[in-house]
Formats: C-alpha cells, structure tokens, sequence
C-alpha cells in the first residue's frame, strides 16, 4: 500500500530550509514544497534530494518552486525566508527588512494554505513572530514560533559537556526570548534523575548557563558567513512532527500569552502542548521566583524592541 503523506512548505531554501525538507523527507515526514525568490535554488536543491531519494529510498517527495500556487492546500508552512545581518546593517534594519519579507510571505501563503499551521524560524525570532500574530489575522494557536527547542538543545549541550552525561540523561528547558534574554530553568533540569544545582557547582553552573545563551552567536563567529542550521533544522523538525502526527508533545514554543505567567499579550517561548491545530495547551510550571522573574524580563525586553 502507498503510504500518504502530509504536505509541508517550506519558505526559502537556504540552509535552515534546506536542511529542514532533507530531515523531513529522510525522517518519512512530509512531501516538501520548498519555495525561495531566487530562482533556481529551490528547483535545483529539490532535485538534487530527489537524487539523494533514490539512494536513500525514502518515501516522501519534494518540488522546488517559486510559484505559491504549488503551495495549496499544505498542513503546516515553515518559513525561513530572511535575510542575515550584514555589516553595517543595524538589528532595526534587518527587523524592518524581514518583517517585510515574512509579511510578503503570508499574504501568498495564507489564502492558499488557510488551515495550516505556520511554523515562524526567521530572525528576529520573537519580534517577528509578534508582528505576524498583529498582522497576518491567523489564530494564535496557528502561527508558533520555534526558539525554544533550540535553545533547550544548547542548554543540554552545555549540561552534558560540564557532566559527562548523555544527551539521554538528561532534563532541561530554555524558556523565554530567542535571545540574550532566554530563560534556562536550572531549577527544573536534572541529570541522571539528580537535580542539576546537586550535580554541578556553583561556577560549573555558571559556565553552562553562559555557554547555552552564546551557543548560537558562537557558531555565527566560527562559521563567519551565516549561522546555524543544523540544530535549528532538528529543532524545526521535531516540533513539525508533533504538529502533523497531532501528538500533543509539549516544547518550549513562542506562543501569544495571555495571562499566563502573569504574562499577556506578547509572544514568547513557553512549554505547550502540539498537535495538529497548532498549541493545543500552553503549561504553566512551577518556576523558582528568580525564573518567574527573568521570564517577566524577557518578556518586557520584547515589548520593549516591538515599540522601537
Ligand atoms: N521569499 C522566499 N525566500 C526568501 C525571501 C522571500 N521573500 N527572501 C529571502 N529568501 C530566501 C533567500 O533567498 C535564502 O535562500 O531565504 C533564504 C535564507 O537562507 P540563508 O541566507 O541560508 O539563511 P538560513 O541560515 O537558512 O537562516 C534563515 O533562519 O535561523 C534563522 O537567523 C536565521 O533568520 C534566519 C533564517
């Protein structure tokens, strides 16, 4: 029998795109669309998976296009499309500018893929995820933003380098900004069980909450021309596929908050609960006060950059 599979597109096919539709056909997710405006990037990308698929023998397919019309009817849009900051260029430039992209993007997406959940990845993260909430009328359990699941991915990272454990073994979660003013819960991560301020010292502890929040600007200094996509694609991954199996799986997700944490009308990263209509449920933990007190912070430093 011939497996069906859900459609997903994915908007521009740089690297976070790219390697995003290669995990999501790899993985048995999804067909991909995959649009970008330069043309030929996205076809020729496309067909090159189309080659990789007959040595890997997945089921999924792929088209590259930059004709929206190819994009009808998907379960889930995941937009990449953005432009890097260049030298020169302030952080308000490349708001303005990818504000102005990811606007152009839903007013094509949107009236062709109206019951889809749209999945925001484009930097600035959170202040873009708040203009889309403001602007593009979607309900706001339809249009979540991936940060969150990174961040955590970096913040377990650290863990197991300063402890020696495994990924496996441990707890941990990165609330708040996709930012300077992300929020690692030290006093909900464990190792082994064991709670993390019980395994690691106070400087130890140190080193993992700095490493975690320059994880990301670390690469970018490495790389020199571009940033991360592995671990954003992964992360764009997992959260798709609790969407499109309707799994209700809870991840740190940039979603509207409205009261929750004492926390309203802003979009900012917080466990909820994904399925198929998007956040199912937004869950509200238990945060040591300190925690509750920088979540607020984050909170105020995006409000604050949205009314620059
Ligand atoms: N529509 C579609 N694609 C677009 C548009 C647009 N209006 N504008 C730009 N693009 C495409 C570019 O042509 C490019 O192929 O978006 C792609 C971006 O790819 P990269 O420059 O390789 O950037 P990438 O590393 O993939 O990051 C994309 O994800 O993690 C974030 O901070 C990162 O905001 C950045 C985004």
């Amino acid at each position: 029998m011939i497996k069906t599979y859900p459609k997903v597109t994915v908007v521009g096919a740089g690297n976070v795109g790219a390697t995003t539709a290669m995990l999501l056909l790899q993985k048995d997710i999804a067909n991909v669309v995959m649009i970008d405006v330069v043309e030929g990037i996205p076809e020729g990308k496309a067909l090159d998976l189309m080659h990789m698929r007959s040595n890997e023998r997945f089921g999924p397919t792929i088209i590259g296009t930059g004709d929206y019309q190819q994009t009808a009817q998907s379960d889930l849009v995941i937009i990449t499309a953005g432009v890097p900051r260049k030298p020169g260029m302030t952080r308000e430039d490349l708001i303005g500018i990818n504000a102005g992209i990811l606007h152009s993007v839903l007013e094509r997406a949107l009236p062709l893929s109206p019951d889809a959940c749209y999945l925001l990845v484009t930097n600035p993260l959170d202040v873009l995820t708040n203009l889309a909430q403001e602007t593009s009328g979607l309900s706001p359990s339809r249009l979540i933003g991936m940060g969150g699941v990174l961040d955590t991915a970096r913040f377990v990272y650290a863990i197991a380098k300063e402890t020696g454990a495994e990924p496996c073994e441990i707890e941990a979660l990165v609330i708040g900004a996709h930012g300077e003013a992300m929020v690692p819960l030290p006093s909900l991560a464990t190792v082994k069980g064991k709670p993390l301020g019980e395994v690691v010292s106070e400087e130890s502890l140190e080193r993992i909450l700095q490493a975690t929040v320059q994880g990301g600007a670390e690469i970018v200094h490495l790389l020199k021309t571009g940033s991360a996509f592995y671990a954003p694609a992964a992360s764009i991954v997992l959260m798709a596929q609790a969407i499109l199996d309707n799994t209700g799986e809870v991840f740190s997700s940039c979603v509207r908050l409205q009261g929750e944490y004492g926390i309203s009308d802003v979009s900012l990263c917080v466990p909820a609960s994904l399925g198929s209509q998007g956040v199912r449920e937004i869950i509200e933990l238990p945060l040591a006060p300190e925690e509750l007190l920088l979540l607020r912070a984050s909170a105020k430093a995006v409000k604050d950059q949205l009314e620059h």
